[in-house]
């Protein structure tokens, strides 16, 4: 066959080693490409799908995994990358005009051996494709998605680690044939894959190569994933056929996919299915054949329902008419298609059918917009091209987008320009290469101390260009006299090199940093207007000192100008940042000496606790104080100015009743926040946590924590501008103190709202307290919050977990439709938490337990404000106390907690108001 020659045609490109495949031991479908991330050898699998591994690639390092039951070959490596500010790309090489499918796969399998599950970016080229988010170590994540070629090679990079390190599994790439997914958006859009469902499966094993020709993977129906596939009507009966399906022509499903499908026996197929990166515009298409046999007086006809979308139901569907025929298959879609991110929909039997709807497959995907990148990818990978044997040009992709490569930065225009390019002492030999030139957005270029040579090229086209690092070369020729028609050149660096003649009079005049020392042959015309000249002649040792000597002057000046509040800051070089920020957060926040902290946490010693954001410590200060230090996840931060940045919010969000920052310490890569230490851990753990740790809380005890909680709540979402909604209000971030008042954490870690209104992103949360209007809208609020809140509680009456198999009754996982029902129906005694034993004022509960159903209300507009709920909650706890104050408050009756109704300036909420208390009061005790 002419499969090998097809295939050698199509060369792998692994960071500038291309892999040709010219022979094989058996027969490989013309454009399949499957990488084995972190492999060590080429085999063939099960499938017959030839496997290559990618150990030339120069970026990364293996690892080995071993997940129960996984016994594929490339689910037993993985190559990750460093979680830096970088990018790490695959290069492939395709056939331009064609269309593909390009699939990577990602198996956690705890590679690293830790507890914070990576999340990160991918992208193709420069359009960012997908956020990876790991949620178990043991199940592999697969993206997908289908474009035509427009260049001769594509890249799939790995960017923006969140959490953890960026990893892969696999890269697959697969050559399409016919023009199904052809679109006329598909030069400006990517189709990403999000459904690809095979109806009737006869088994839970998705269908793939070879029975598809293509190596789609269809999945199998019966395969339920969480809210994938629900809903599922009534009298939905699997069918199947032996009998062939001509699927021949060109990529149409193939024919096992279209030989089963499920039919409405009672008139009806409901399904409803999550769409990944929905609400969008999609293509999506449904696959029919006509598989059963029935007698010439029965019907199937059907229409398409889809909630919200009249418009989409108008087309009968009558499979044997519009296909022609029985084992014949037709399929009618919409090639843009506005889907919900929740996504439902019905084929119903019109009136005049006799039989219910039939439904053998369908696909979806979400239309990619695609970003072109750069303006000056080509020049740059021109450029690199001259390098094939230096790590630094084989970084990949777009030089800018999603991130730059690491000699390079980019503006931030949508189309970016290359603004800097630093190549200082990268043994760079030959000319310097006149793509350099045509960069028109280049601001500063360092190629000093290398052994470059030739001519100094005419820059006259970079009419940004404010410095050039050109010194401690071999270069020869004149100093162009177009260096001086640079208007915003500020620093010019040539000395050591070999130049010879004069130096422009133009050059001489303008007032820059210019230093030509070290040219033997190099000379300057003297006309007597050296007076306005700056030209230093040193070493250059020097003329390092000078560039300090001007940063640290620079730095000087905007320190003595830091009069107004906000940290509204222009600095021109990203170097001198990081001082500046560290200026601007130590205002505010406490810095830390990484060895302050080694200390006080005995260099890590006692962990307690941990969470997507990272790792929590215990420390003890010398002066005694207890401490929590939470490490970051390495780079959770976009690098230092983010963190920072994050650090200046957090230190200006003080409350009584929000755990308190006491400072943070950023050294050696490492970003930490440092809390105060809670005694009495976390409000789940005294709920139901280990033996050791749970004691009956009282109810009134409990109620103080709801009170506490609230007034914690309140402040983030009224007392801070702009608004910080917290995003994961949960039990175990309620903290408790050694007098068991409560206190909120993990706050500020979240964004704050933008302007008080939606905020749209990833969702993030927690299964049970996640507000489930904010998960299929993804419209972020406040309410989302009440939501949680209002789950807390319902934990507080009835100390059970939100989710649980056990606890709700046969058909009922969540605490909220359990709880829903029993108060609704009056019986709320029915679901108190036994262990409370009657010690409650019954009107107080009912107070709780209505305040929680309000606040979880499916509607957001319709659930109370945070302020409202603690007036509930204050007038449970008065109802409570009734006329004996104080009797059983505290933790078993034991305890008591200061009274309300002393003014507490503790609770006090701004460093100001606590100010002007103090001149009244003076000295309290307990006054912080
Ligand atoms: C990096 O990831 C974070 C969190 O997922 C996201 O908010 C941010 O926009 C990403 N940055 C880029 C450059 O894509
Ligand atoms: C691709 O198309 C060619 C001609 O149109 C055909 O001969 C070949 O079998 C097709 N390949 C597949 C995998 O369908
Ligand atoms: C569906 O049909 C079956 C038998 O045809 C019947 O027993 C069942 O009650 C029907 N269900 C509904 C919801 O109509
Ligand atoms: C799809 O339709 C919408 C609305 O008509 C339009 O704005 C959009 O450009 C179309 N194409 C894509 C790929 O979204
Ligand atoms: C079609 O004819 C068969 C008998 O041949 C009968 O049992 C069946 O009820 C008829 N169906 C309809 C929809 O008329
Ligand atoms: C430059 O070349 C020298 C000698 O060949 C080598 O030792 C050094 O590692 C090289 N540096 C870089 C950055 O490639």
């Amino acid at each position: 066959m002419a499969m090998a020659m097809a295939t050698s045609s199509f060369l792998l490109l692994l960071a500038g080693f291309s892999l040709f495949f010219s022979s094989f031991s058996r027969a490989q479908m013309p454009g399949f490409v499957s990488i084995d991330c972190g492999g060590t050898r080429k085999y063939t699998d099960e499938l017959g799908l030839e496997w290559v591994p990618d150990s030339k690639l120069a970026f990364g390092k293996t690892a080995l995994i071993s997940i129960p039951n996984e016994r594929r070959e490339q689910y037993t490596t993985v190559r990750y990358f460093p979680a830096d500010n970088r990018k790490y790309c695959y290069t492939l090489n395709v056939k331009t005009r064609t269309r593909y499918l390009v699939r990577a796969s990602f198996l956690y399998g705890n590679f690293d051996n830790s507890n914070v599950y990576p999340k990160f970016d991918i992208s193709l080229g420069a359009t960012p494709w997908s956020t990876i988010v790991i949620s178990d170590e043991g199940s592999v994540e697969v993206e997908e998605l289908i474009f035509l070629a427009s260049s001769p090679t594509i890249s799939v990079c790995l960017s923006n680690a969140t959490t953890g390190q960026p990893f892969i599994s696999t890269l697959e790439l697969r050559q399409f044939n016919g023009s199904l997914y052809f679109t006329t958006y598909e030069t400006q859009f990517y189709l990403s894959l999000s459904a690809r469902i095979n109806f009737g499966a006869d088994s839970n094993n998705p269908v793939r190569y070879p029975d598809d020709p293509f190596d789609r993977i269809w999945e199998s129906d019966s395969v339920r994933r969480a809210n994938y596939l629900v809903d599922v009507a009534p009298g939905t009966e699997k069918v199947s056929t032996t009998k062939g399906i001509d699927t021949s022509n060109g990529d149409l499903p193939p024919q096992k996919v279209m030989q089963t499908a499920v039919v409405g026996r009672n008139g009806s197929l409901t399904y409803r299915l999550d769409l990944d990166g929905f609400p969008a515009n999609g293509w999506a298409f449904s696959y029919f054949a006509e598989i059963e046999d029935f007698d010439a007086n029965e019907s199937r006809k059907f229409k398409l329902f889809i909630p919200g979308q009249p418009a989409m139901s108008k087309a009968t569907v009558d499979v044997q008419e519009n296909a022609q025929g029985k084992y014949t298959l037709y399929e009618p879609g919409y090639p843009n298609i506005s889907l919900p991110f929740v996504f439902s929909f019905e084929f119903k039997k019109t009136n005049d059918s006799s039989l219910g709807p039939i439904l053998n497959a369908l696909e979806i995907y979400k239309y990619l917009k695609i970003n072109f990148g750069s303006v000056d990818a080509s020049t740059m990978n021109s450029f690199a091209s001259h390098y094939p044997e230096a790590d630094w040009a084989q970084e990949g992709g777009d030089p800018c987008l999603p991130a730059s490569w690491s000699w390079v930065q980019c503006n931030s225009d949508p189309q970016p320009k290359v603004i800097s390019i630093v190549l200082s002492r990268k043994n760079l030999t030959g000319n310097i290469l006149l793509e350099l030139t045509k960069l028109t957005g280049l601001v500063e270029l360092r190629l000093d101390e290398n052994s470059l040579t030739g001519a100094i090229p005419d820059f006259s086209g970079c009419s940004n260009m404010e410095l050039i690092h050109l010194e401690n070369n071999a270069l020869t020729g004149e100093v162009p006299s177009s260096l001086a028609d640079l208007p915003s050149l500020k620093e010019l660096y040539l000395q050591n090199n070999l130049l010879s003649g004069s130096i422009p009079q133009d050059l001489l005049n303008k007032k820059i940093i210019f230093n030509h020392s070290g040219n033997m042959n190099l000379h300057e015309e003297n006309n007597g207007k050296s007076h306005t000249v700056i030209v230093i002649v040193c070493s250059v040792l020097g003329g390092i000192f000078l560039v300090a000597l001007l940063v640290y002057c620079c730095s000087r000046v905007r320190k003595n100008k830091k009069g107004s509040k906000d940290n509204v800051v222009s600095v021109p070089h990203a170097q001198k940042l990081s001082s500046f920020f560290s200026e601007v957060a130590t205002e505010t926040a406490h810095r830390f000496a990484l060895s302050e902290i080694d200390d006080s946490t005995r260099k890590f010693e006692k962990r307690i606790g941990s969470g997507g954001f990272g790792i929590v410590y215990y420390g003890k200060l010398k002066d005694g104080k207890e401490i929590a230090v939470k490490v970051l996840t390495n780079d959770s931060f976009q690098g230092i100015r983010e963190f920072l940045n994050e650090v200046t919010l957090l230190s200006r969000i003080h409350h009584r009743n929000l755990v308190t920052f006491l400072g943070y310490s950023q050294q050696d890569g490492k970003n930490i926040l440092v809390y105060e230490f809670m005694h009495n851990g976390t409000l789940k753990e005294h709920l139901r946590g280990p033996a050791a740790i749970k004691r009956t809380l009282s109810w009134i005890a409990r109620l103080k924590i709801a009170e506490d909680a609230a007034k914690g709540i309140e402040y983030l979402h009224t007392g801070c501008s702009p608004t910080i909604i917290h995003r994961d209000l949960k039990s175990s971030n309620i903290l408790l103190d050694d007098k068991m008042r409560a206190k909120v954490s993990d706050f500020g870690l979240s964004k704050p709202a933008v302007d008080g209104s939606h905020v749209s992103s990833i969702v993030r949360g927690t299964v049970g307290y996640l507000d489930p209007e904010y998960y299929t809208s993804q419209q972020l609020t406040e309410k989302s919050d009440i939501y949680s809140f209002g789950v807390i509680l319902l934990e507080l009456i009835t100390g059970h977990e939100p989710i649980s198999n056990e606890n709700f009754g046969a058909n009922c996982r969540n605490i909220v439709s359990w709880a829903k029902s029993y108060v609704e129906s009056g019986n709320v005694r029915g679901i108190i938490d036994p262990s409370l034993e009657d010690d409650y004022d019954i009107q107080a509960v009912w107070k709780i337990a209505e305040a929680a159903m309000a606040c979880v209300s499916p509607q957001g507009v319709e659930r109370p404000s945070i302020s409202e709920v603690l007036k509930e909650i204050q007038e449970a706890i008065a109802i409570e106390r009734g006329p004996a104050m104080a009797d059983r408050e505290g933790l078993n009756s034991k305890h008591s907690v200061g009274s309300s109704v002393n003014l507490d300036p503790a609770e006090l909420a701004t460093p100001e108001q606590r100010a002007a208390l103090k001149d009244v009061f003076g000295a309290m005790p307990g006054f912080r």
